[in-house]
């Protein structure tokens, strides 16, 4: 194993065989989502062909196991870590013991919350704003040119305190609210609840939503992630509303089945948000090592799409997850 201590040294660090003896831990957060699984696969998968040893490790949606995983790569003395935090808050203590050691730290995914940005080396990870933005996009176009009209939405939520909860929300409410301006047509987010990203609970609160009787004056669900989303469209099997048509929906993921769904027309668009984080991951630990830190920029988006029920279905690339 190659000891990368200094690790915030803009000055290269790699050596010519250097990638046969590093070591890299990774923890990743759970395996709620068919996402999630092919998000651990990508990172993995890239890493180990490019000679990286992978010491991974699943928080199960936890973020205290999350913590003792990191501490014991640190312990290991790891040559990097690469991190999909469960949750924004909570990580300045660990973050800090892996600078201490002199371990550079790669944040994918979901983002932290932290006062000393140097305390990681770069996020790695897709737009969520620009997803939400991409989701009210959809939504104020399948309603322009309706005049006077006020549209209702439900907004189905993931996980709080998360990243991607956060800027969905926020992109989503800036492009419906940008465009109330430009037509007469008011789309509002009538409520929100929490899913926390996984099928069960999408699928319960919507249940108690409809027993409720509030799902009457509903026009559109905007979900944030396809797990929940199959779980809503469970709980709708129940009543007489047929989804795609007297619900519109709006989900973010593209996972395999959503995209079938799309097909069907249970769903009107499905925004992508890209899993395949490994090539980037894998990219920006080489560069580091080559260049040194100086030479990595803060933050690297991934690049995502968006899929919708007027597209031509053919054009959709074969789905991994
Ligand atoms: O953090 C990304 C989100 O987490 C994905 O949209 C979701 O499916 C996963 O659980």
């Amino acid at each position: 194993m190659i000891c990368l201590s200094g690790c915030a040294s803009s000055k290269p660090v790699e050596s010519e065989n250097a990638t046969q003896s590093i070591v890299i831990g990774f923890s990743q957060s759970g395996t709620e989502s068919s996402w999630r699984k092919r998000h651990t696969e990508s990172i993995r998968t890239e890493l180990e062909k490019e000679g990286y040893e992978v010491l991974y490790r699943n928080g199960y949606m936890n973020q205290d196991r999350q913590i003792q995983d990191i501490r014991s790569f640190i312990v290991y003395q790891v040559d990097a870590i690469v991190f999909t935090p469960l949750q924004e808050d909570g990580w300045e203590a660990i973050l800090e013991e892996a600078a201490q050691a002199g371990i550079p730290v790669f944040v994918v995914d979901r983002h932290v919350s932290v006062n000393d940005s140097s305390l990681f080396l770069t996020h790695i990870g897709p737009s969520f704003k620009a997803e939400g933005n991409r989701a009210g996009l959809y939504v104020s176009n399948y309603f322009r040119g309706q005049s006077n009209t006020t549209i209702n939405v439900l907004e189905l939520t993931g996980l709080d305190n998360t990243s991607p909860t956060q800027l969905r929300s926020e992109g989503f409410r800036e492009t419906i609210q940008r465009d109330l301006a430009q037509n007469n047509v008011t789309i509002q987010v009538q409520d929100a609840i929490g899913g926390d990203f996984i099928r069960r609970k999408g699928k319960e609160v919507i249940e108690t939503y409809i027993k409720e009787g509030k799902m009457a004056s509903i026009d559109v669900l905007f979900s944030h992630n396809d797990e929940m989303t199959i779980g809503a469209l469970e709980a709708l099997e129940e009543t007489d509303i047929v989804p795609g048509k007297d619900l519109i929906i709006v989900t973010i993921d593209a996972q395999k089945e959503m995209i079938d769904n799309l097909k069907k027309g249970l769903v009107n668009c499905v925004v992508e948000c890209n899993p395949e984080a490994g090539v980037f991951v894998k990219n920006a630990i080489n560069r580091y090592l080559k260049r040194g830190a100086d030479a990595i920029p803060k933050e690297i988006y991934v690049h995502e799409t968006v899929f919708s029920s007027d597209m031509d279905f053919s054009q959709i690339p074969p789905r991994n997850y």
